[in-house]
Parts: structure tokens; sequence; C-alpha cells
């Protein structure tokens, strides 16, 4: 296959947890249709359920296309690629989308482009418009959400180095746990952040799991035992409001403190990073944002939040990881389709996504279609 020149639009897909998204996306990464859709039957099962999700996607996947489609003004023949998230995931959702994508790649005759979901992540934050001027590489990216919680060093396109991640929850996850022992609802982050501005951060003493630990892993299973234990006293009786702030306060501060901390120790991993970059519906916290500002000022370099509809899962970010990909593919002289398979992975980490300036095979793009 010849090198390949995105002159046409690309269309993305996500679906490895519970969103179902499409996105439209000029060669320039403008964005000129999006659509994203959260599914909703898992709140009442208190988390993602994988099967449910799976079937969801392949309910709704034709419809949220031709929506975003007919909001593009574009038909499928004016589509120059498409994309999708094929791991790392819940593996019944992978499977819809990629191979919904790879079926359009197949019937319009267009590469197909398998992107990573981290990937994704990292690189939104240069997607046209996120910051005044488009970051450079290297940069720090804390991606926090309810699946994921790892600190990565982005190098460049297929350049990545994870630097340190959490060895049990993820911080969303944690976030969800602690709310539910406090009643709240689920996903319980935002719940959480809105009952800790009623509560005293220092008036429930917690512990700050791997704080000052070299490194930059995390750990919050600690914490949210921690956090059981004083609801525990309790017992059977409903929890006073006033306790109930005072604990998502507490908690909410020693996930801060932590996370600052971490994010410290990663910058010291990464002495030319040039920002750092926040993702995942974590970055949503106000007060952890603000944190993670204060670290990045102190270190005298930018930091880019996305606005949060891309730091959650979008197909937005899978576009524009395309677009990235393919023009690195194509500043490296190399074809599209260099030999890897593109089948979905719910374990895809990201040392496993090879650069494109590298010469021996490793690609994880290419227009061969495989399930
Ligand atoms: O990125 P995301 O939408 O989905 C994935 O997990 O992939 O992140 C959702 C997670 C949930 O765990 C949710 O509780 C957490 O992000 N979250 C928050 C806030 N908003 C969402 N956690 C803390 N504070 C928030 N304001
Ligand atoms: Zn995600």
């Amino acid at each position: 296959m010849a090198i390949f020149s995105l002159t046409a639009p690309v269309l993305a897909i996500e679906t490895s947890c519970d969103e179902t998204a499409c996105a439209i996306l000029s060669p320039q990464g403008e964005v000129l249709a999006e659509t994203v859709h959260t599914q909703s039957g898992h709140a009442a099962l208190g988390g993602v359920v994988p099967e449910i999700a799976a079937r969801a996607h392949l309910a709704l996947l034709p419809e949220i296309v031709s929506e975003t489609l007919t909001k593009s003004g574009l038909s499928l023949r004016e589509i120059g690629a498409f994309a999708a998230c094929t791991g790392p995931g819940l593996i019944g959702g992978l499977i819809v989308g990629s191979n919904y994508a790879k079926g359009l790649a197949i019937a319009m005759d267009r590469p197909f482009i398998a992107v990573n979901h981290i990937e994704a992540h990292a690189l939104t934050a240069r997607l046209p418009g996120v910051s005044a001027e488009q970051i450079k590489f290297p940069y720090l990216l804390l991606l926090v959400s309810g699946g994921h919680c790892q600190c990565v060093a982005v190098r460049g396109v297929g350049n990545y180095e994870k630097l340190g991640g959490t060895i049990d929850d993820a911080a969303g996850e944690a976030f969800d746990k602690v709310a539910k022992m406090l009643g709240l609802g689920w996903p319980g982050g935002p719940a959480l952040e809105k009952l800790a501005q009623e509560g005293r951060a220092d008036a429930v003493a917690l512990p700050r799991p791997l704080l000052g630990r070299a490194g930059c892993d995390f750990s919050f299973s600690g914490l949210k035992t921690a956090v059981a234990r004083q609801i525990a006293s309790y017992g059977m009786e409903a929890l006073p409001r006033a306790f109930a702030a005072d604990i998502a306060a507490s908690f909410q501060r020693c996930v801060c403190d932590v996370m600052t901390d971490r994010a410290r120790h990663a910058l010291a991993m990464l002495p030319d990073a040039l920002s750092i970059v926040v993702a995942g519906g974590v970055a949503a916290n106000g007060t952890i944002r603000t944190a993670l500002e204060k670290v990045a000022s102190e270190a005298g370099i930018a930091f880019v939040a996305p606005p949060l509809r891309l730091c959650t899962d979008n197909a937005t970010m899978v576009g524009w990881a395309a677009i990235e990909t393919i023009e690195a593919y194509a500043a490296a002289g190399r074809p599209l389709d260099d030999g890897i398979p593109t089948a979905p992975r719910p374990r895809w980490p990201l040392t496993e996504v090879s650069p494109p300036g590298a010469t021996e095979s490793g690609a994880a793009v290419l227009s061969e279609v495989s399930v």
C-alpha cells in the first residue's frame, strides 16, 4: 500500500465502555460533528455491566453514526478514513464498534485505523482549539477516570511511557465506592464533590496511601477501607449529613494530596515536560484540578485541561488520534498497512503502541480487516 495522506474527513467510533460515540473531523482536526450517548441503564445496577453495554452499543450505533453524518452534512462517500477504538476496554463493546467501522471501511474502500483508547486521551490536548497554541511534546498526562489512573510520558505520536499507575482501584472508582458508602448515587464523583462543599477537609483522619513514596504509583484501597471503618462506627444508624459531608471533604482532600504528590514525582521522572495534561472524568473535580494547576505553575510549565466533553470518553479524541497517526506515518514514509492485526484488545498497554518512525514491523494501524 502506498503512503496514505488524508484529504477528506475521518469518521471515528468509540464504544470501549458505556459511551456510544461517533465524530467526524476534517483532515486538519476541525470537529465537523460529534455525538456522545451515555448509556443510562447501568446507574440502577451500580456500575457498567459489560454484556448490557455491548448489546446497547449494537442497538445504538447505526442511529448514532447516521445522526452524526446528518449533523456534518456529509455522506459516507465523502469520508476519507474510518477509525475506531480497538482497546483497551470492554471486549463486547470493542468488537461492536471496531467491526462497525471496519465494515464501513470495506464498503467505502477506505483505510481503517485502530486507535488505542489511552493514546486517544493522551493526544486530545493537541486537538486544534484546546489550547491557544498546539501543545508540544514531551508532556505529562495524568489520566484519572473510573477505569484508568496513570501517569504517562507523552514524547510523540506512538511514543509513550507509563511512568506509574494504580496498584488497585482507579481514582474515579474510589470516588464511586466511597460515594456508595455515603448513600450517594452512581457515578459518585460529582455527588461526592458537591457534598464535600458542606464538610471540613481536616475533620476526619484518613490515610494518604503512597504519599512521598518513590515513583508515581497510586493506591486507593486502604483509603477506601479507612472510610468504611469510619462509617461502620455508626452501625445501622443513618449517617448524620454533617458527618457524611466531613467524610466526603476529608476523602477528597486525601485523593487530592496523593494526586499532587504523584504528579510532582512524575514530573521529576520527566524533567523536560513542557506541560501537564489531565484527562478522564475525575479531571472534572474542581479541587483536584486547581491543585494540579498549582503543581504545573510551581514547575513553571503549562497546565492543560481539555473541556470536560473531551476529558470523558468521546469519539472526537479517537478521530484526532487517527489523524495524528496518519500524519506521523506519512511523515515517517511508512504505509498504513504495516502488518499488525487490528483485532480488538481488552488489554492494550501503551508500550505496545509502536512509534510510526520505527523501521521494523509493529504498526498498530492497517487497512487489512481482522476480527
Ligand atoms: O472518564 P469517565 O467519564 O469514564 C471512565 O471511567 O472511563 O470517568 C468517570 C469517572 C467516574 O468514576 C466518576 O465518578 C468520576 O469520573 N468523576 C468524578 C467527578 N466527575 C466524574 N470524580 C470526582 N469528582 C468529580 N467531579
Ligand atoms: Zn476513557
